[in-house]
Parts: C-alpha cells; sequence; structure tokens
C-alpha cells in the first residue's frame, strides 16, 4: 500500500477521522438511532463515529466483522477500522492480575500469559490491547496498583519487555505501553489526582518502565490523565516530544486516554476545547480517544495558521502505517473468526497456562507449620469465608466470566477426591461489613473439620480504576472470623485475595498460616488447592511492600538514607509504631528452605566499560523441591547526589530438588550503576557500592560485601 500516495487523497476532515477513536457503543446503536448517554456528553455527533478511525472494547469476532463491513462500505478511502481493547491479564481466560505477576519475578511465564491473551484476542478480533500498563507504584491506596507490576524500576522494566514481547510476538497484535507518565504516583493514592515529582526521581524511578518497552518495539503508547510537574500529559509538550520523540526516539502512535484531551479543561490548563486541540497536537499526540477536540478544532486551527497540516499528516501517517503493519488494508477483518473464538478461548491448555501462573504468582506470607496440608490425611476441610465461592478473576477482567472459571471451593474439591469439603459464607464481601451473624455457623463447623482454609482479602471490584482505598484493613467482619474461626480450629489457613497491598497488622498474630493469591483468574481455584495442598511450592515475593499502617505510606524498600536512621529520640521512627513493613519488597516463603552463601567477587574493583561477576551457592536445605529468587541489591555508597538504601540490579528465579546446590552468578556492568547524575545524563560514578544477595529481600547491613568503580583502563 502507498500510504503516502492515500494519504494525498484524503481531505482534513477524512485524515481527523483517522485520530479520532470512538467507543464501541457509539458503533453498535442501529442506524438510525441517536447517540446517546456518555457519548452524547463528549458531544460526538453520528457523521463523526461513522468515519472514525478506531474503535474500542467491542463485544466479540462476530460484531467486530459486522462493524468492520460497515464501516469499510461508508469509508470513501476504504481505510480499514483499528479495533482496541483492555486486554489486560488475558481476553476470556483470565491469569492473574499484573501486580501478582510481577510478584512471579518469572519473565516467561508473563510472556506465555501475554502471548496466549495476544492468540485469544486475535481471533476475537482486536488489534490492539492497551496494555502493559507499567506505571511504577509506591502507595497501596491507588485502585490501580493492580494493574503494575510494583515499586521497583528494574523489575517493571523486565516485566515490561516480557508483556510486549509476549504480546507482539504473533505479529497479529499491537501492544501500548500506558499511562505516560508517572500516572502511578498519583497524590494521595487517589486516581486522577496530580503527580509531582522532580525530574531526577522520574528519571530514576518512573520513566525506565516505559522506555523499556519502547525498546522492546511497543507499538503504541497512551498518555495519562494526570498532571505532571503542572501539565497534563496530553498536551505535554515536554514529555511527549521533547522526551519521548526527540530524545527517546519514539516514532509511532501516542494515544489519549479516554476523553483526557477535553478533561485538559477541567484540569485548568485550557479554556477551551480549541485549547486542548493545540496544546495536544503541539504535543504531537496523535489519537484522541473518545473526545471530539481535534475533530471540531484543528480545522479552525490551521486556517488560522496556528496548526500545521504537516503536524496532521505526520499523526495520520503514523496510524496508517501501523494499519498497513498489522496487515489490515489486505485483509481488513484479519483473523477475526467467532469459529475460532468459540474454540480457543478457554481450552485446556490456556487455562493450564492460567494455572500455572496464578501458582507461580501466590506469595506465602507466613507458616507456622500449619502447610502443606496433607492431601492424604485429611478427612474434613472447611472452606471458609466472603470468597470462598467466589471466581477472583481481578478487575479489567476482559470478556472473562466468573461462571467459567473455578474458586477455591471447587478447587479444593477437586483436588481431595477422599474428603468431605465443607464450605461456610462466614460473613458477607463489603470493604467495611461488619454483621458477624454468620461466623457462629463457620466456626461451628471449623470445630467439626481437620483442615480450615478461609477464603478473605478484598472483593476484585474493590481495586481498579477509581478505587482508591483510604484505609486497606480487612473489614470488621472478616477480622472477627478469622480470629474466632482461628481459635478452635488452629489447623487454619487464610488465603488473601488483593489487588494491592494490605495493612494486615491487627490481623497477623490471628493468623498461623496465610497465602496471598492476589486476583488469581479463571483457575485461580485450582491453583489455590495445588498449593494449600502441597502438589506445588511456593516461589513468589513481594513486588510491592505491606506497610504496617497506612501512616507508614508511601511505604517502598528502595527510600534515600536517613542521617538518623535508629529508632529512638531525635531518629527517623514513628513514635507509636515500630518503622519496619510487615512484609518488605521482595519477601515471600516456601515449604522449602534455602541457604545462600556470602557473595563472592570475580575483583573487588571494577574499571567503568568492563564487569565483574558476582556469585553464591543457593543451597535447598529443606525437603520439598522448589523455586525461588535470588535477588542482587546493590548500593552506591557516596555519589555527587544522594543514593537509595539499596536497589535491586538483578535476579534470577530458580529450580532446586531437596538438597541440591546451584552457583548463581550475577555480572555487574557500568550501566546497572548509573543514575540520572548532577549532570543530567546517566552515568556512573567512581567510588565505593555495597552489595547483598539474598532469597526474602531482608538485607542485614553487615552481610553487604564492597566493591569500587574505577575510571577507564
Ligand atoms: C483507562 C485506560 C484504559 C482506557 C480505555 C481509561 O479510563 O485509564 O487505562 O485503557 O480507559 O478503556
Amino acid at each position: 500500500m502507498d500510504l503516502k500516495k492515500l494519504l494525498s487523497k484524503m481531505t482534513l476532515e477524512q485524515k481527523l477521522a483517522q485520530l479520532t477513536q470512538v467507543n464501541a457503543n457509539c458503533l453498535t446503536v442501529g442506524a438510525s438511532e441517536d447517540i446517546t448517554g456518555p457519548e452524547q456528553e463528549v458531544s460526538l455527533t453520528k457523521a463523526d463515529v461513522a468515519s472514525a478511525g478506531s474503535t474500542l472494547n467491542f463485544e466479540n469476532a462476530a460484531e467486530g466483522i459486522r462493524v468492520q463491513k460497515e464501516h469499510l462500505e461508508l469509508d470513501p478511502n476504504k481505510i480499514p477500522l483499528l479495533f482496541m481493547h483492555d486486554v489486560i491479564h488475558g481476553y476470556k481466560t483470565i491469569y492473574p492480575i499484573p501486580l501478582a505477576l510481577g510478584a512471579s519475578f518469572d519473565t516467561d511465564t508473563v510472556e506465555e500469559c501475554c502471548a496466549m491473551a495476544s492468540e485469544e484476542m486475535t481471533v476475537g478480533g482486536v488489534h490492539v490491547t492497551f496494555a502493559p500498563m507499567v506505571d511504577l507504584v509506591r502507595d497501596p491506596r491507588w485502585g490501580r496498583c493492580m494493574e503494575t507490576t510494583g515499586e521497583d524500576p528494574y523489575l517493571n522494566c523486565d516485566m515490561a519487555r516480557a508483556m510486549v514481547r509476549g504480546f507482539q510476538k504473533s505479529g497479529k497484535v499491537a501492544a501500548c505501553v500506558k499511562h505516560f507518565a508517572a500516572y502511578g504516583q498519583s497524590e494521595s493514592g487517589l486516581d486522577y489526582s496530580a503527580t509531582d515529582m522532580s525530574e531526577r526521581t522520574l528519571r530514576d524511578f518512573y520513566l525506565p518502565a516505559y522506555k523499556a518497552a519502547i525498546d522492546e518495539g511497543v507499538e503504541m503508547l497512551m498518555t495519562s490523565f494526570n498532571i505532571l510537574n503542572g501539565v497534563p500529559s496530553s498536551g505535554n509538550k515536554w514529555l511527549v516530544k521533547n522526551l519521548l520523540r526527540d530524545e527517546w526516539g519514539y516514532d509511532k502512535i501516542v494515544i489519549s486516554d479516554y476523553n483526557a484531551f477535553r478533561e485538559m479543561k477541567a484540569l485548568g490548563f485550557c479554556e477551551t476545547e480549541k485549547e486542548c486541540a493545540k496544546l495536544a497536537i503541539d504535543a504531537t499526540s496523535d489519537i484522541e480517544m473518545m473526545s471530539p477536540c481535534y475533530l471540531q478544532n484543528i480545522p479552525q486551527l490551521i486556517n488560522e495558521g496556528v496548526v500545521s497540516e504537516e503536524q496532521i499528516d505526520e499523526a495520520v501517517m503514523r496510524v496508517l502505517r501501523l494499519k498497513e503493519k498489522l496487515g489490515l488494508f489486505e485483509k481488513p477483518y484479519l483473523y477475526a473468526d467467532p469459529k475460532a473464538e468459540e474454540e480457543i478461548c478457554l481450552c485446556e491448555k490456556h487455562r493450564d497456562i492460567a494455572r500455572r501462573a496464578a501458582e507461580k504468582s501466590a506469595v506465602l506470607l507466613k507458616n507456622d507449620n500449619v502447610l502443606p496440608f496433607n492431601k492424604n490425611a485429611v478427612k474434613r476441610v472447611a472452606v471458609i469465608g466472603p470468597f470462598a465461592d467466589r471466581v477472583m478473576l481481578g478487575n479489567w477482567l476482559c470478556h472473562g466470566k466468573e461462571s467459567e472459571g473455578i474458586s477455591a471451593l471447587t478447587g479444593i474439591k477437586g483436588l481431595l477426591k477422599n474428603a468431605e469439603v465443607l464450605y461456610s459464607k462466614g460473613c458477607l464481601e463489603g470493604v467495611n461489613e461488619s454483621d458477624c451473624s454468620l461466623v457462629e455457623e463457620a466456626k461451628a463447623l471449623a470445630k467439626e473439620c481437620d483442615a480450615v482454609i478461609i477464603c478473605a482479602g478484598e472483593d476484585y471490584k474493590m481495586s481498579g480504576e477509581s478505587m482508591s482505598r483510604a484505609e486497606l484493613r480487612l473489614s470488621p467482619a472478616q477480622k472477627t472470623l478469622i480470629r474466632e474461626v482461628g481459635k478452635v480450629n488452629k489447623n487454619t489457613a487464610v488465603v488473601l485475595f488483593s489487588g494491592r497491598a494490605l495493612v494486615l497488622t491487627d490481623i497477623i498474630d490471628d493468623i498461623n498460616a496465610l497465602v496471598l493469591a492476589w486476583q488469581p483468574g479463571t483457575e485461580g481455584g485450582n491453583a489455590i488447592a495445588n498449593l494449600l495442598f502441597g502438589e506445588v511450592n511456593f516461589g513468589a515475593k513481594l513486588p510491592m511492600t505491606f506497610p504496617r499502617s497506612e501512616g507508614q505510606i508511601p511505604a517502598y524498600y528502595n527510600c534515600y538514607r536517613s542521617s538518623r536512621p535508629y529508632e529512638g529520640p531525635y531518629g527517623c521512627w514513628y513514635i507509636d509504631m515500630p518503622k519496619a513493613r510487615l512484609f518488605e519488597f521482595g519477601y515471600g516463603l516456601s515449604y522449602t528452605s534455602f541457604e545462600v552463601s556470602a557473595p563472592e567477587l570475580s575483583s573487588l574493583t571494577m574499571n567503568k566499560g568492563e564487569s565483574i561477576e558476582v556469585s553464591v551457592n543457593v543451597k535447598n536445605v529443606g525437603k520439598m523441591a522448589g523455586e525461588t529468587v535470588v535477588q542482587l541489591y546493590i548500593r552506591d555508597d557516596f555519589a555527587s547526589l544522594a543514593r537509595p538504601n539499596r536497589e535491586l540490579k538483578g535476579y534470577k528465579k530458580i529450580f532446586l530438588n531437596a538438597g541440591e546446590a546451584q552457583r548463581v552468578i550475577f555480572t555487574i556492568s557500568e550501566e546497572q550503576l548509573k543514575f540520572w547524575s548532577i549532570n543530567n545524563k546517566f552515568e556512573a560514578e567512581e567510588g565505593s557500592f555495597t552489595l547483598w544477595v539474598n532469597e526474602n529481600g531482608i538485607v542485614n547491613e553487615t552481610d553487604g560485601v564492597k566493591f569500587n568503580l574505577l575510571s577507564k583502563k
């Protein structure tokens, strides 16, 4: 397809239509009906809808094919629509939420999950997924923690790359990295609130994962809703034009978030929609999602000579190039295939991938000799709690349905063929539920059973967009349930469902065994059963710190040092509680134990441009085979700018049989030691560094090993 020729034939209105994205429900209203609902509020006309270049959130392949046909009949240039969707953790087969995937520390699993989602969405007729979401988070009050892979830039970069590879490897799907930039730092944990941070913090912590996705070849990028240092991302020329395009060399599509161009008015940044359009196009934003600022204002802006048609042409070419790359011009329906959609989605192979991902991402947080339960010894098992018979898919569940998934209760019943598995709800789901009237029945059941599983936590509808929480504790009813049941049966394990780090301080001492299952998806119940009964072992670690109290937020491990780190008068402490967080980043237990030897360095000095090796011996000293994550942390001891306490700079997920040992080797290069320096560039500074290697995120200052970075030889 000669795209330049095509562009030269297009009128300005047709070009602007390519830059406009409408919701599927605009396209599915009958031809004679008027536009109603939110679409009317954003004042899109029927003509705008008919000519739009892309759409989001379609139901299925058959509907997509019908709409594409209608569109092509009407479109004078026969340019097919691009279909986009939020395929965040699965299309129909839902795998664990991204935060859980972060906990897996397992990029192969993550890539496999995304490739599976990509296969399903392809036959479902979707061309672009609005994923990966790579916003770094330090505030669990923010509901969208569930969509991120956590608080660490190094891990987030790896996860971003794996997700882009998985989604795009077939060449049939484009991924869209979002939300550029620093949307995860919403002030007070409130969604859509402002972000304010130094350029240094932005560059060192928040930007690397977007860059990693770009370097991996992501085809699209979505700007964020938030104000960043005073400027909304949709119209932020410094962020999009200067940094993303000019500095990073990104020349693909930039799409806005939903209605975000127009929302620059509400943010007090633009007085009119015309101004929104001008700022957005000057920032080189291409597609406008669900608002008509470009359509309705660019012609006038061009007439006034303040926007050039070349700016529009550049944006349109980026859209046409993606349509061409995905093969839409030759095959407008591409691979949309209702029959294949029926066969492939939720097939055994895909369920298997989702189950393994759930097993690999669940974190064992506490275990006082309760787990694993003995599958052959238990005769009566109580499965209790508000989420025991729910399928905890996780928000952004795309076309996933609870009815097609496995609850913990079903999974446990399926595994235990010879035991009686009994259920009691214990209390209702509500975030502040205080009615404890169902607890007595649960207690009575627990008394008569030889193993008890309580499924608690937060409903998956309590995390996601606009789902901020000010308090992160379990509901009063859930706490009573856990306490009371634990009193009558010590052989009780709590399975916690959550889309964020919760505050468990006031209940942790009442729990003998605690499994963090996150929101595990379609196959969650089978994974939970396998983990609780020792069919598989735990190997995941926290990608996000669990604070002791909401008052510790932001709680993250790679913070700066204090001049007075001690607890006590004039120290960096709280007078009303310990400073230590409840569970640190990198923490997670196993049914076996691992010993990690003191790190050995190939050299105690390293010249710039060279590398050194650090190795440890890791031994499985327990009785069961299992995986763990060997973690390398480094601190720049002294620099021209203060550097964090420690930072993850490498990790390896390894599997060891009982008694087996393995030498784990990390290479340290100058790259890992770089930071956004006083000279406003990434560079490593000569001097002393300290490193630690562990497998549970726990660092003792005295275990550190020092090395020196010297100038180039
Ligand atoms: C969200 C995006 C999402 C978009 C389209 C917005 O409200 O912030 O993450 O991709 O809607 O559904």
